[in-house]
C-alpha cells in the first residue's frame, strides 16, 4: 500500500499556513471533506430527533451513520456507540452510572500513564461510594506500564480497571489485551481509553477486551465529538440518570439533550478520509479502514524514528520514554530552558507543539517534572511529513547553549 503524504495534506486546508502542526496529540485539523459534511447538513435542513418531517429524518439518519462508522473505526458494535461532546464528559457519566452500585469493600484499579481524564472520573466515583483506589505504576525512565503488576493489583473486589491504550505524552502503548483478559479473569469491567491511540493506528476493541472503549473525533480529523462503545447487552445491564421523556433505549440512555447533528455529519465524513489514507480502494469500510491506518502508522513510525532520534542525539535535548511499542509521539525538555520558552522558540519559528501536563498529571508528577512546567510534546499524525520533522529538529538544534 502506498502512502502518499503530499496527497494527504493536500486534503487539509489549514495547513497551507506555512506551520508545521506538530499539535496533532491535542487536536488534528479537518479535511475540506469533514467540513464541507459539516455544512452540508446545516444547509440541508435538519431538525430535532424523532420527529415526523423529513429534516428531523435527516437528523436521526446522521446519527445512525455516525455510530455505524465510529464503529467501523474501532471493530465495535454501531448499537452500542455513545456519542457524547468530549471523551471527559462522557467518562464521568459512566463512571457516575457504573458506581452507583460500588461501595466499601469494592476497587477500582487506575493508572498512573492514563490523562487524567481516565483516572479522575473513578477516583472520585470511589470516593463518594466508599470503595478503595489501586494504583498501577509506570517503570520509569522506560515509560512502560507492566502489565503482570495487574495479577497483584486486581482481585475479586476490583468492580473496574481503568486504562490507556496509549499514553498521551510518553506514546506508550501498553499490553492492554493482557490488563483486560486479567481484569475479566475476575469479574472486573474494564475501560479502555482509546483517545490517543485510535488516530495511530488500526484498533480492534474486540481484541483488545476493552469493555469500554473512548474516543475522541477531534483526535482523528473530525469534529469536537467523544464516544464510548461497549457491547449493547453491558449497557442494557446499566441505569445512567436521564430525564423520563428521553429515550430508554441502548445507546440513546447514555446520551443527554441534543447531539450536534452536524458535527455527527462530520465524523462520518471523518471515518471516510481516514478509510480513503493510503488509497485502500477496495472492501468494506472496515476493511479500508483496516489497511489505511496500517499504511498511516507505518508513515508515523518512519518520521518517529527520525523524530525521536535526531532529539536523542542532541545533548542538550532530554527525552522521556522508551517504551517498545510506542505512538509517534515525543516529550522532551532543553536544558536551560522552560517549556514554555521553547514552545515559544518554536512558535516564533512557525511550528506548532504543546508544553506543559497535558493533563497527564500523575505520569508528569512521577516523572518528577510538572512543578516546573513539565515539558513540550510534538506529537506526529497521518498528515506530518519529513519537512515538519526536519524544521523542529532544526529549531531545537538553534537551542544548544
Ligand atoms: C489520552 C487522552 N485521554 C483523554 C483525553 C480527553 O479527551 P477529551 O478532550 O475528548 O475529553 C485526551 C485529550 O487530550 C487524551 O489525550
Amino acid at each position: 500500500m502506498t502512502f502518499d503524504v503530499s496527497k494527504v495534506r493536500a486534503a487539509y486546508p489549514a495547513l497551507t499556513d506555512g506551520y508545521a502542526y506538530l499539535d496533532g496529540a491535542a487536536g488534528t485539523q479537518l479535511p475540506d471533506a469533514v467540513i464541507d459534511a459539516i455544512s452540508a447538513a446545516y444547509r440541508g435542513g435538519l431538525g430535532n430527533a424523532g420527529g415526523a418531517f423529513p429534516a428531523s429524518g435527516r437528523s436521526d439518519a446522521i446519527t445512525a451513520e455516525c455510530r455505524a462508522a465510529v464503529a467501523d473505526l474501532t471493530g465495535g458494535d454501531a448499537g452500542g456507540v455513545i456519542l457524547g461532546p468530549n471523551m471527559t464528559t462522557l467518562t464521568f457519566r459512566l463512571a457516575n452510572a457504573l458506581a452507583a452500585s460500588w461501595g466499601p469493600g469494592d476497587e477500582v484499579v487506575v493508572t498512573r500513564l492514563d490523562h487524567d481524564a481516565n483516572v479522575r472520573p473513578w477516583v472520585c466515583a470511589a470516593a463518594r461510594t466508599g470503595a478503595a483506589v489501586r494504583w498501577a505504576d509506570v517503570d520509569l525512565p522506560a515509560g512502560e506500564l507492566p502489565a503482570a503488576q495487574f495479577g497483584e493489583l486486581v482481585s475479586e473486589r476490583t468492580r473496574l480497571v481503568a486504562v490507556t491504550a496509549a499514553s498521551n505524552v510518553l506514546g506508550t502503548r501498553p499490553d492492554v489485551t493482557a490488563i483486560t483478559a486479567i481484569a475479566r479473569a475476575a469479574g472486573a469491567l474494564s475501560y479502555v481509553d482509546g483517545v490517543h491511540a485510535t488516530p495511530h493506528g488500526p484498533t480492534d476493541v474486540r481484541a483488545l477486551g476493552a469493555d469500554f472503549y473512548a474516543t475522541s473525533a477531534y483526535k482523528w480529523s473530525g469534529p469536537h465529538i467523544g464516544a464510548v462503545i461497549a457491547d449493547p447487552a453491558l449497557l442494557d445491564s446499566i441505569r445512567p440518570d436521564k430525564v423520563v421523556p428521553a429515550p430508554d433505549t441502548v445507546p440513546e440512555r447514555f446520551e443527554q439533550g441534543t447531539p450536534p447533528y452536524a458535527d455527527l455529519a462530520g465524523v462520518t465524513a471523518a471515518v471516510d478520509h481516514l478509510a480513503a489514507l493510503g488509497d485502500a480502494a477496495s472492501g468494506t469500510r472496515r476493511e479500508r479502514l483496516l489497511a489505511a491506518m496500517t499504511a498511516a502508522q507505518e508513515h508515523e513510525a518512519q518520521l518517529a524514528a527520525v523524530l525521536l532520534g535526531g532529539l536523542a542525539a542532541m545533548p542538550h535535548v532530554t527525552t522521556y520514554g522508551q517504551a517498545r511499542d510506542r505512538t509517534a509521539t515525543a516529550y522532551f525538555n532543553v536544558a536551560g530552558r522552560t517549556p514554555r520558552q521553547v514552545a515559544e522558540h518554536l512558535a516564533a519559528r512557525r511550528i506548532n507543539v504543546w508544553d506543559g501536563d497535558n493533563y497527564a498529571w500523575e505520569l508528569t508528577g512521577a516523572l518528577g517534572i510538572r512543578d516546573t512546567g513539565s515539558a513540550v510534546r510534538a506529537g506526529l499524525v497521518h498528515y506530518n511529513d519529513r519537512e515538519d520533522v526536519d524544521r523542529l529538529l532544526a529549531a531545537v538544534a538553534e537551542l544548544a547553549a
